[in-house]
């Protein structure tokens, strides 16, 4: 049976978030450099999205870039910023054609002038789509967006645009990169690494984590699916017991 079918439609995730691993491996593996990995992961984005959309998937967040991928060897670093505005380039037609709504989180100022422009362009030409939310991190850590938040947080009530007493969880939420996006339900890491690597710690609160050996080039729909099919299969109690999951409340 197509993998689709087994996914209950009431049940899908809203949010999705996708650490995307293992481009280097999986070039290392052909007897290739690294780059050649990152320049095969495209398939395995538009795969995601596309499997994500079919089954109502509110938001995808794909994590491109984090704040400690800096520290990588300048050339793999000058290599993925030319691969990120190619990319955008050549799929803002399908994003056009999807009805995809592009958005980043992270720190984007610190991207290349023009990253940040073919950026500008895609973010404002696809605002009023409501195909599915397609998130990129980029230059993206979640120590640095928490450390912004209690920032913005502190410049206000300094300003007493808000009081002390007022700081609450909703408000720390708000002034996140992810203030208009829902908490995520579900994580998938491939590449068979098991951590979070600086990732949507706050978001990730009661997300269930699904990791996959698979190789990120490699990653296709059938794999999405599995995941979810996982997903459904496992009980989110969030805190309560699991008869108070299944009893309906009276
Ligand atoms: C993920 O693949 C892509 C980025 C982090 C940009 P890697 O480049 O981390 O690949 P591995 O983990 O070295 O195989
Ligand atoms: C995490 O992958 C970041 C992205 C997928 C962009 P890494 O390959 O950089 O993670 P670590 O350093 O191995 O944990
Ligand atoms: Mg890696």
């Amino acid at each position: 049976m197509e993998k689709k079918l087994r996914i209950n439609l009431h049940k899908v995730p809203r949010h999705v978030a996708v650490i995307m691993d293992g481009n280097g491996r999986w070039a290392k593996g052909k007897g290739m450099n690294r780059i050649f990995g990152h320049r095969n992961a495209m398939t395995a984005i538009r795969d995601t999205v596309d499997a994500a959309k079919e089954i109502g998937v509110e938001a995808v967040t794909m994590y491109a870039f984090s704040t400690e991928n800096w520290n990588r060897p300048k050339l793999e670093v000058d290599a993925l910023m030319n691969l990120l505005v190619s990319t955008l380039k050549k799929e803002l037609p399908e994003f056009h054609k999807k009805h995809i709504q592009v958005s980043t989180i992270g720190d984007i100022i610190s991207l290349p002038k023009k990253a940040q422009t073919i950026l500008r362009t895609v973010i404002s030409e696809t605002k009023d789509y409501n195909g599915i939310k397609l998130v990129f991190a980029l230059s993206y850590g979640s120590r640095e967006e928490i450390v912004n938040a209690i920032k913005n947080i502190s410049k206000k009530v300094v300003n007493n645009e808000i009081h002390l007493e007022e700081i609450n969880e909703k408000v720390i939420n708000n002034h996140l990169y992810t203030f208009n996006l829902p908490d995520v339900d579900l994580m998938i890491r491939t590449s068979g690494e098991k951590r979070i690597s600086n990732y949507l710690l706050w978001q990730m609160a009661y997300a269930e984590l699904y990791f996959t050996d698979i190789l990120w080039p490699d990653f296709r729909m059938e794999h999405f699916y599995d995941a979810i099919i996982e997903y459904q299969n496992r009980e989110r109690r969030f805190g309560k017991t699991s008869e108070q999951i299944t009893v309906p409340k009276k």
